[in-house]
């Protein structure tokens, strides 16, 4: 097994000296389109989100349903207890259909895709049912 090394250098104030960009050729990496005091969060963001794709950190299914892996968001988790303040976990949820359920979270991922990240929506390729459904939410607004 090989040991990969990653430097990170995290620039403060104005950032950090041009020689030493062109001296050390680095991979520059943004995380927004938003500045931040230095590069120390950034780094942490990074090293965060990579290692989750390292073997042996998370499971693998948690990692292929996250947001964005299909290319639209998640859809809702629920956890115990069955009824929290008077609201349910889903019926469907606890009916053991595999398949039944596969299909309502996808409705549910393209839901709150379409209330929180319109935007997905238009990169992504759906089936004829979905996007008679994506035109229902829109009818229904
Ligand atoms: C105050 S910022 C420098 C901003 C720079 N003068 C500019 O206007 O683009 C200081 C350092 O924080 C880091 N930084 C800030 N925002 C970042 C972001 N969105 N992604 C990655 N690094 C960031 C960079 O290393 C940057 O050199």
């Amino acid at each position: 097994m090989g040991i990969n090394i990653l430097f990170y250098y995290a620039g403060h104030y104005e950032g950090i000296d041009q020689r030493v960009i062109d001296e050390i050729e680095p991979e520059e990496i943004s995380i927004g389109d938003y500045v931040l005091t230095g590069g120390e969060l950034p780094a942490m963001v990074l090293i965060d989100s990579v290692a989750r794709y390292v073997e042996g950190v998370l499971r693998e299914t948690s990692i292929k349903e996250e947001s964005f892996v299909s290319g639209i968001l998640e859809y809702p988790q629920y956890t115990r207890p069955e009824v929290f303040k008077g609201r349910e976990v889903p019926k469907i949820l606890k009916s053991g259909h595999h398949e039944h359920i596969e299909k309502w979270r996808r409705k549910k991922a393209i839901e709150i895709t379409y209330q929180k990240r319109p935007d997905l929506l238009k990169k992504e390729n759906f089936t004829k049912d979905e996007i008679e459904y994506i035109n229902n939410l829109k009818e229904n607004e």
